[in-house]
């Protein structure tokens, strides 16, 4: 009798044992997660919109998305780009949208607009209106960062039919 008492007894605090133990693996593992899952804020800090009406013909305007400076130059007739698959259209007219990482090393290059191109100052590197590596080490033009326009708004950080027909 008295075994059976303690046969149920320890039976009892062996499954205790083993359900705070489910408990506590339970609320580890939420707790983990809840780690690794961003912050809301986190992620709206990995969308960018901005209005292209705010840049000038001929202008350039540096934004940051995802810590990375985003090259946005709104180009002229006399730039002569000639490059459809990275042109974003609008119904202000043709940008260059590109983030502005030199594709060697990694410095950021300089826009000169007497010549209408960029110039990495690490090692000499040209991309032109384009972001298509012209000069020096890059191997790669500057890189087309995902985007989607909202008429004349841009979002960066989402793909939309323009970005994908431009990397398709
Ligand atoms: S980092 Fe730009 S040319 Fe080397």
């Amino acid at each position: 009798m008295s075994d059976k008492k303690d046969m149920s007894r320890r039976d009892f605090l062996l499954y205790a044992i083993g359900g705070w133990a489910a408990v506590g693996a339970g609320a580890t593992l939420y707790a983990m997660y809840k780690t690794w899952e961003p912050l809301p804020e986190v992620k709206a800090a990995g969308v960018v919109e901005f209005d292209l009406s705010l840049v000038k013909p001929g202008e350039i305007r540096v934004i940051e998305w995802r810590r990375k400076p985003v090259f946005i130059l709104r180009r002229t007739p006399e730039m002569k780009a000639g490059c459809p698959k990275r042109t974003v259209r609008t119904s202000l007219g043709d940008f260059t949208i590109v983030i502005g990482i030199c594709t060697h090393l990694g410095c950021i290059p300089n826009w000169e607009s007497d010549k209408n191109i960029w110039h990495c100052p690490c090692h000499g590197g040209e991309y032109d209106a384009c972001g298509r590596n012209i000069f020096g080490p890059p191997p790669r033009p500057l890189e087309i960062p995902p985007f989607k326009l909202n008429g004349n708004i841009i979002v960066l950080g989402e793909e939309g039919p323009e970005y994908k027909a431009m990397i398709g």
